[in-house]
């Protein structure tokens, strides 16, 4: 929460990286048989991590004509959920969406907690599960969480977890720890998140690595290295935003779409067969990944001077 702690109850549960924070709030805080709401351009683990476990993805439009947050998309998808169901999951990935790049606003929290807290007031229970993968390359790390004091007092039927992953933050992939967090204005519902949590982590994988817990309490208890790493990470956001700021320049003089991208590892373009702008793509051996909507570029991982003239190539495949 860096400077933007929520006022309420707080607690963890240490998970096999945000995989498990996502697996656990799937499987605590949704029935077998409902419906969970994630956006269209989505990570495409939500929708396997649902159905392994008996739950199905259902989707909202991310983005409105204008390249905004679609808070009528949203509205209307979690009103007709709400009309079969008690209650309902909401995930979402921000900021720094993957595959998109993009991020809510604090206006569009505030939207967004407007219409969950109508249900609740209805007799409705609603949990978001804000998935923080990213957050680390979103920018400034107060800035980019001026939205969490928004979780503050909310009512005790409107539940907000995040998913953090020591994966990207850490540059820890391999080493599998991330963490669940709960935030409540009742005791109960955060005693009974994290009693859930341990017995969920414990029939999944029981402990998670030691090592890397270790190294967050260590470098989170010592204030120069704390220092160190934050300074190693908006290296490494800047270093990505370079890159994302000379491709989407070149993506607007070349007339390519591409979805608001804000920060993060992703960029997506619009495409209407993905496979095809794919298979184009790899004869420039440019290799993108294809997704439901468009194709899902890695900034993350491509160098400046090769970034010079991807736009006008993508531009090429999805024309033919
Ligand atoms: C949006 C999103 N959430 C969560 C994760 C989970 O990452 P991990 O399990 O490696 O911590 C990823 C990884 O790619 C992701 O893209």
């Amino acid at each position: 929460f860096e400077a933007y702690r929520p006022e309420g109850y707080i607690d963890a549960v240490a998970t096999a990286g945000g995989t498990g924070a996502v697996h656990i709030a799937i499987a605590n805080y949704s029935e077998v048989g409902d419906d969970v709401l994630a956006s269209d351009w989505r990570w495409g683990i939500y929708g396997s991590l649902c159905q392994e476990i008996g739950r199905r993805l259902t989707t909202f439009a991310l983005l409105d004509e204008s390249g905004a947050f679609n808070i009528e998309s949203f509205s209307s998808a979690v009103a007709d959920v709400l009309r079969k169901q008690d209650s309902l999951l909401i995930i979402l990935n921000t900021p720094a969406n993957n595959p998109t790049g993009f991020a809510l606003s604090d206006q569009d929290w505030a939207e967004v907690l407007q219409v969950c807290r109508f249900h609740e007031k209805q007799g409705k229970r609603i949990s978001i599960l804000v998935d923080i993968a990213y957050i680390a390359y979103a920018g400034e790390k107060n800035e980019v969480r001026t939205f969490m004091k928004q979780f503050s007092n909310l009512p005790p039927h409107l539940f907000i977890m995040a998913a953090f992953s020591m994966s990207k933050g850490y540059t820890l992939y391999g080493q599998r720890a991330g963490a669940l967090v709960g935030v409540s204005s009742s005791e109960d519902v955060i005693k009974e998140f994290t009693e859930l949590g341990r017995y969920s982590a414990r029939t999944s994988w029981s402990n998670v690595n030691r090592a890397a817990m270790t190294l967050l309490t260590t470098i989170r208890g010592d204030a120069a290295l704390t220092k160190r790493l934050d300074e190693e990470r908006m290296e490494f956001f800047r270093i990505i935003q370079q890159r994302a700021s000379l491709f989407t320049e070149e993506a607007a003089q070349c007339g390519l779409r591409v979805i608001p991208y804000h920060a993060g590892f992703f960029i997506s373009i619009p495409a209407a067969n993905p496979q095809a702008v794919c298979e184009a793509l790899q004869d420039e051996l440019v290799f993108a990944a294809p997704l439901a909507l468009g194709v899902r570029l890695g900034v993350c991982s491509v160098p400046l001077p090769k970034i010079k003239g991807l736009a006008a190539k993508i531009k090429k495949a999805v024309d033919k």
